[in-house]
Parts: C-alpha cells; structure tokens; sequence
C-alpha cells in the first residue's frame, strides 16, 4: 500500500468500538434499539413513556441512555421553567432568538424561508440541549377566531403541507426531533378540552389531515403531539383510528407519539392506542405530594400495575420503548453530534429575512409606498402595536428573547438622520408586559382617554408628510392567543375610531394590521395603504421597515382569507362553532358540517367575496402572466404532466411573484370546491426578467377522498389548471383531460 493510501485508510477506517451495540454510533439505528431493548427491565422500558419533569421525560440511566427533553416550540426555544411547573426558572442563559410566528412564515410562500427557519430553531434547540421541539404547528385555520391561527400555516392543507416539510427537515438534520402539532382536527381554543370534533373522513383527509401527512411522509417527522381535544368521541392523545390506524398504520410513522401536555387522560386508551409518552398530566398530588408525582400517570404505575397483573402484554410497551429509544439515538444520541448555535448573527438575520419576505401588502393606491420621505420631512406613528413588544405572551410559544424591535424603533433606525419619526399612542389596548415571569420591561400603563388620546394623534398628524397606524390584536386573552378565541373579526379597542380620524386628517395615510389571524377592515377605502404585517420576532421591526421603505420588495401572500365580516364565512350555525353541549351531555359536540368548504373554498364556491382573498398581496412591481400551456391534451391516472406559464416583471424593481397553480373539476360525482390549490411557486425576477414556471400534475391534484371507496379517486373527464396571483385572481387557464 502507498504511503498516500495508508495515510487515507488510516482517516477513513471506523475506529474499533468494543462497547454494546446500542452505544455503538456507527451501527445502524435498528440494531441499537433491539440491543438497547434486550438490555431493559420492564420498569425502564415503563419508566421512559411519562414526564419526569414539566419538560422531560425518563431515559435509562443504569444504562447511560440520556433523558429526552422536550421544548417549546415552535417560534423560539422557551426559556427554561422550573422542574414541576410553566413559571420561567430565571436562568441568564437562555435569551433566544425570537423567529417569526408561522403564519409569516407561512405568508412567505418559500419553501426556502421555510428551511431556512427550520435550520436556524434546530441549531438554536441543538445549542439548549433539547431533543424534541414542540412545534411545527399545522392545524388549519378553519375559523378566523381560533385563537392559536398564529401558530399554524395558514387555511389550505397544501399550502400548510409544502410550507412544513423543509422546516422540518431543516429541524432534524440539526439531530432535533420536530413534533408536529396538535393531531388533529383540533381548530378551536373554546373548550379544547371538552370538545369532539364531527367531522365526516372525506373532509378529514382532504382538508385536516394533509399536512401532517405531508410532514410524515415527505419530511420524515420523528414526532407527532396529539391534540386536547376528541374526534369520533375519543380523545386525540390515544385516539385509535387517528394514531393506530391512519398515523401508525397507513403512513407508516415510525416515531413517537408525545401527548400534548395534560392531553392524556385514560390509562388503558393511552396503553392500547398508539401514545408513547405522556407529558404534563395533572394528575392528583402532582403539587405537593409528598414523592415522586409523576408515578401516578397513566402510563407510570397504572400501567405497571396492569403488565403485572397480566391486563397487557408487553406488546404495546416494546413497541413504545422502541420508538422512544430511535428518537434518543436519533437526537441525543445521534451518530455525528453537532453543538448548534444560539443567538447569533446568523439566525438574527434568518429571523428578519424570513418576516420581511411574510410582510404582505393588501394596498397601494396611488403608490403612496414604499415610503417617500422629503429630507427632514415628518413621519407620524400612532398606535400601540407601533411599540409593544409581542414576543412575550400568547400561551406555550411565549418566549424570552435576547432583544426585539419594535416598528417604532425600525422606522427610527430606517430613518435615522434623515427624517423625523414621531410616536403617539392613540388608543390603548393590552398594558400587560409579563407572561409566566418573563416580562418585556415596558411601562404601557397610560389613563387617558380615548378622546384625548384621537385629540392627540390628530393634532400630530396635520404637518406630517406620511401618518402610519401600526394597530391589529396582541397576545393577549381573546386576541392571538392560546386557551382563549376571539369573539369577532373586527379591531378591537376602538381602533377603527383612531383611523378614521387619522384618515381625515392625514396627507398620506397607511394602515399597519399586526396580527396572527384574520382581521376585517370595514375602513379600507379610507386608508390609501395597508399593510397586513405579523408577530415577527426578534427583527420584527426592521423586517417592517424594510418592506415600509422599499429596502425589500413585498412578496408576502395572505395564507388565509380575510373576510368583510365573520358572517360572510362557512361558520353559520353555533353547532359548528363553537360547538353545542346538550343538557347531561359530558362533551361540546363541534360539527364541521361546512365540509370541504373551508376558507376561499367557501367564498370561491359560494360566489362569496372575502375582503382580502387567500393568496392576495401586492408588490412594487407589477406582473405579466402569458404562454400558458399543457404539455398534453391528456394524462392517465398513472402518469404525470407538465403546465407552464411564462411570468414577465414588467414594472421598474426587481421583485418576487408568487405564481399559484389551482385545479378545478368542472364535472365531478361530488361537489367539490370550484378550485383549489395543487401548486405554487416564488419567483424572483428582475425588472424586465421573464422566467417560465413549470408545474407537475398527477393523479393526487386532482383526487378526492371517495367515501364510498374509503380512498383518493380522480375521476376521468375534463380539468383546468389555472395559474393565478391569488385565489380570484386567475391570469391564465389551461384545460386538459383524464383518461
Ligand atoms: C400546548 C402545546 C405545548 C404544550 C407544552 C400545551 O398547552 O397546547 O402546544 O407544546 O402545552 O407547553
């Protein structure tokens, strides 16, 4: 051998490892857990399916095999809480970075943004060592009220099911499990413990179950946290046919499934149907009992007691054991560990990025932005979101973050030294500034009057060159916000009062709606802009700024509809929302008799308008859509084909088109919504660039779930692919039939 190969099968050859299989890094991960499982008593392998701690679970310590700990989730790592309750434990150490909420995310319509997020939490978690993080969240937005719309991906199942793969890839390859939230069906805050969704499986599967499908299969999800609430009358942290049946059985989910925290609430349901750790249940005697409390879980001694006893075989508990131990050797104990990063310049950066790119421009009349400032001219900020920091608070993604930006403070750095940028309150709505003990530092508290505070902002607005309203919903109780729903789709406080004083003063008006969930604008046409912008993070006011000043051209698109009032929508009866409890009856029944008809599939289908329709959002640039065409006339069910559009930048600035791609199926044995979307694309284009956008189409685009059948079917006959900047603005359609 030459001394070059020597020196190279010297670097290259695995060291010799004498230990066990299972602490071997380089055997494959099958063979780690059969070895580690052989090696376990009945105890340890019952030990590692519950809690130890608010936010761990057991490993094995007599065999060196670490404890899992789980992490909120899904915006920033949640600081550390104390061992046995949610308060923040005040270590110094865990500041993080605050990324968007995933409806920007959501909004940015880039599957590289998506990634990108998804990179930059799991360095973050890898850096706190944690090694499952609670989040991504993909229920769909079924009703602008729920009051966790914030935390998800949006109205559309595809839309949510391409937007969750990449991050969570990007999560997993930092050796982070991400747990996909909360499976499923589970659209409402309002009794979301009492509350059994009826739901009829075709709109299951085409409407709430896609994107955890999507998550499973395409992203290889390692975990999946049940939701609190029932379907089919039983409960989702060990809902059979949810986790046994479709998750376990027909996707093929090999990871664990985490119960959402207090979600499990059965001994024998958790054992029997597909739960393999139970996290936060509250159990008696868990404060202030006088030993370990954790004991009592369900799946703790109930269920030694029943392997004793000879009520289950240990088949279901290897079967846990095992899942739980391939995440371990997946995360923790992972072939090639990396150290992740925390609050570095990088994921600063990532976080501004990704929220500038969600920022979506509702309206521009008259092009009064980007803004266009005369040197040492006036610009006027009113209202409160303009300051208040939002990363604190909303339930379980409350964060303690190392800075934020508020809009206020990145107008003042975007502007600084060139011209003045003035701040009045002009309402006030949520003062409060802490959250499980972490708390932003602000004085919000203000006694004024509603009527001195419009006096106020009006006098202030007279001489300035541009008046900005940054207003929308906070974190708080029945806003954008975990537990609790809104009570309507209108601004709360008394906003709109601030606005249309401002708009009769102000020379140039622009309205900023910060929010999670949708919000309807009965004062649009006073506004000569709106902006519909989001709770960004740590950057979340330079991201403002930069789409404010043109430093980034918009391309955000709305991930939901924004109706003209909550009664233009799908909800009609209070059976479907929130739900009815009869007299004697132990449970809300929720019944999601709409269907299918689900956000701009009901106001599409309906001939409904939505003020803002899903997929809306302007930019400073226009486009041009020509050359549409199929690459056939025909496609059979086995095959594909290809439909293009060519997309033209034909304004002055470079800029980003999101080219949408819906099927319809004018002739069907069902009804089925007149279109829906199968594709979608951002493309960067230069002023004057043109790029062609290519889209494949197979059998799944243009399926139903065939309840008769219990399976997707594609009908043979005529289909349109239409190609559109949002869901009513179609610029082109290309028919083609099925064979
Ligand atoms: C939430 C989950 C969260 C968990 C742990 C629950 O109340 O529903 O989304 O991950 O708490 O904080």
């Amino acid at each position: 051998m030459s001394a070059a190969a020597l020196v190279l099968a010297a670097c290259c050859s695995q060291p010799k490892f004498d230990g066990p299989v299972y602490l071997n890094p380089n055997a494959p991960i099958e063979d780690r857990v059969e070895d580690a499982l052989a090696r376990m008593t009945l105890e340890e392998k019952v030990g590692m399916t519950t809690a130890q701690s608010k936010f761990s679970s057991r490993g094995v310590p007599r065999l060196g095999i670490p404890e899992v700990w789980h992490t909120d989730g899904p915006h920033g790592i949640r600081p550390e809480v104390l061992w046995d309750d949610w308060d923040q434990a005040g270590w110094t150490n865990d500041s993080c970075t605050a990324f968007p909420a995933l409806v920007n995310l959501a909004a940015t319509w880039d599957k590289e943004m998506s990634y990108l997020y998804g990179v930059s939490i799991g360095e973050e978690a890898r850096y706190r060592k944690k090694d499952i993080l609670l989040g991504p969240g993909v229920n769909i937005c079924r009703t602008p009220l729920n009051g966790r719309n914030f935390e998800y991906m949006g109205e559309d199942p595809y839309l949510a099911g391409q937007m969750v793969v990449p991050y969570v890839k990007g999560v997993q390859e930092q050796g982070v499990a991400a747990c996909v939230k909360h499976f499923a069906v589970n659209n409402q805050e309002f009794q979301r413990t009492q509350s059994n969704s009826v739901v009829d499986d075709r709109t299951l599967h085409e409407i709430y179950l896609p994107a955890f499908k999507a998550a499973v299969q395409e992203g290889n999800a390692w975990a999946i946290m049940g939701s609190y609430n029932l379907y089919n009358g039983q409960f989702n942290c060990h809902n059979k046919k949810l986790l046994v049946d479709i998750l376990k059985g027909d996707w093929g989910f090999d990871g664990v499934v985490v119960s959402d925290w207090g979600g499990c609430r059965d001994s024998e349901e958790a054992v029997l149907n597909g739960l393999d750790i139970e996290m936060g249940t509250w159990t008696n005697g868990l404060r202030g009992a006088a030993s370990d409390s954790y004991r009592n879980y369900h799946m703790a001694d109930p269920y030694l007691k029943g392997l004793r006893e000879g009520k289950y075989t240990t088949k279901e508990l290897d079967d846990k054991a095992r899942r739980i131990l391939r995440t371990i050797f997946r995360t923790s104990m992972r072939p090639e560990p990396n150290y992740g990063r925390f609050v570095c310049p990088e994921h600063y950066q990532a976080a501004r990025e990704i929220s500038a790119a969600g920022v979506v421009l509702l309206k521009n009349e008259d092009n009064v932005l980007p803004l266009d400032v005369p040197k040492d001219g006036k610009i006027l900020v009113v209202g409160e979101n303009a300051v208040k920091k939002m990363v604190v608070g909303g339930g379980s993604s409350n964060l303690k973050t190392a800075y934020e930006i508020n809009p206020l403070e990145g107008l003042q750095n975007a502007f600084e030294g060139v011209a003045e940028v003035e701040w009045v309150r002009g309402y006030v709505g949520d003062t409060s500034t802490s959250y499980n003990l972490v708390d932003t530092g602000q004085d919000l508290a203000d006694s004024r009057s509603p009527e001195v505070l419009i006096a106020e902002a009006v006098n202030a607005a007279k001489d300035a060159d541009y008046v900005i309203f940054i207003g929308g919903l906070n974190k708080s109780a029945h806003q954008d916000n975990e537990s609790t729903d809104r009570y309507d789709t209108m601004l709360p406080y008394d906003q709109q009062d601030v606005i249309d004083a401002l708009a009769a003063v102000a020379d140039k008006f622009v309205v900023v709606n910060i929010s999670g969930s949708p919000v309807s604008m009965p004062w649009a046409d006073r506004a000569d802009a709106i902006v519909q912008g989001w709770y960004g993070g740590t950057e979340s006011g330079n991201a403002l700024a930069d789409v404010l000043t043109g430093k980034v051209n918009p391309s955000g698109r709305l991930p939901f509809s924004i109706p003209f009032k909550y009664s233009d929508g799908p909800i009609r009866t209070i059976a479907q929302y929130p739900g009815i409890k009869e007299e004697g009856d132990q449970f809300w029944q929720t019944h999601y008799s709409e269907g299918v008809y689900v956000g701009y599939r009901w106001y599409d289908s309906r001939n409904i308008p939505a003020q803002w329709p899903f997929g809306h959002g302007l930019s400073y640039t226009s486009f041009e859509y020509g050359n549409a065409k199929a690459s056939k006339a025909s496609m059979t069910a086995d095959g594909t084909m290809k439909v293009s559009v060519d997309v033209r930048n034909v304004g002055a600035c470079d800029g980003a088109e999101v080219v949408q791609l819906y099927i319809s199926d004018p002739v069907a044995s069902v009804d089925r919504p007149a279109k829906e979307l199968k594709g979608f694309e951002k493309v960067f284009l230069k002023a004057g660039e043109k790029k062609t956008v290519t889209f494949e189409i197979d059998a799944e685009a243009l399926s139903f779930y065939d309840m008769s059948k219990s399976a997707w079917n594609a009908e043979p006959g005529e289909f349109q692919a239409h190609f559109a900047s949002s869901s009513t603005d179609v610029r082109a359609t290309v028919s083609f039939e099925l064979k």
